[in-house]
């Protein structure tokens, strides 16, 4: 029953029949395709409308040949999501590409999103110069091997937690041939004394609770140190978090220049995923 990679069919008619005009739309934008593997959202589709959907983006679409959906949230502290099989190749095991780059990962076992390929572009750029570059909360180390790629001579420090995640991005590393990122398998908060002064540039994409970690980027940034911060945040509430970066920064005797915000992505009706840019001065 698994569909061959190369070989596309319209089920558009099917698919019509089954989940009404509507859903059309909603098929071909609404789920996360991560190279062979699509990860559909299954509220309020029975097991029957879940399959035909699956057999529409594996016919229409070449290089996906597994359907997954969706078993839960993101949760816990590996910011991890419930998946189950739904139709295609029985697999888990992602191969993305991103910008060159090249990925193999367990969907099961780490965060990986497929929305954040700008952000980690963008950031790769700017990162062109940086001698020294932290990633906290690297997952399997896409924005540091963005970074790396780019930036050969600079050396990314990039720190995670999940074990599982750290021992794919060294072979993420390998396969993208840039050692000079330096995998480190921690907790953020645990480093403190190890890379103090150390960043030209600090990546937080930890939106859930970056902001409780705003000590550790004081710590490890140089004078004249960008932080790129992740946050949730409800729709209006944008002033709110950068009075809360400033209000850092009073109390630790350092001063932050807000140079640019972007709203990366919808995450909820009410919230947003919202990243900010700031330069930190310390005194000399
Ligand atoms: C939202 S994911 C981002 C992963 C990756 N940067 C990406 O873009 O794919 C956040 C990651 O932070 C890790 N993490 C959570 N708390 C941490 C901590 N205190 N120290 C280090 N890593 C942490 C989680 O395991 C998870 O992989």
């Amino acid at each position: 029953m698994g569909a061959k990679p190369g070989k596309t069919r319209d089920y558009t008619g099917e698919l019509k029949r089954a989940l009404g005009e509507d859903a059309l739309h909603s098929v071909d934008t609404g789920y996360d395709h991560l190279g062979n593997i699509a990860v559909i959202d299954p509220t309020g589709m029975t097991r029957a409308q879940e399959k035909i959907l699956a057999r529409h983006i594996i016919g229409s679409n070449r290089t996906i040949t597994t359907v997954l959906a969706k078993g839960g949230p993101v949760e816990g502290i590996y910011r991890v999501r419930k998946v189950r099989y739904v139709f295609g190749k029985r697999t888990s095991i992602a191969r993305y590409r991103e910008h060159g780059c090249t990925y193999d990962f367990d969907v099961r076992k780490t965060f990986f999103s497929a929305r954040l390929a700008y952000e980690r572009a963008r950031i790769a750029e700017l990162a062109k110069q940086d001698k020294h570059v932290v990633v906290m909360f690297a997952g399997i180390g896409p924005f540091a091997i963005q970074i790396a790629k780019r930036n050969k001579s600079a050396k990314i420090v990039a720190i995670e937690l999940n074990r599982y995640a750290c021992r794919q991005m060294r072979e993420e590393i390998r396969l993208n041939k840039t050692p000079n990122v330096v995998p480190v398998q921690g907790n953020v908060k645990k480093m403190r004394g190890k890379y103090d002064n150390f960043a030209d540039r600090i990546v937080m994409p930890l939106p859930k609770t970056s902001t409780s970690f705003l000590d550790e980027a004081c710590e490890m940034a140089r004078n004249g140190c960008v932080v790129h911060l992740y946050s949730f945040i409800n729709l209006d509430a944008l002033q709110l978090l950068i009075d809360g970066i400033k209000d850092h920064a009073k109390h630790n005797s350092y001063s932050v220049k807000v140079l640019f915000t972007r709203t990366v992505r919808n995450y909820s009706a009410k919230e947003i995923e919202i990243v900010v840019d700031y330069k930190i001065s310390k005194p000399r």
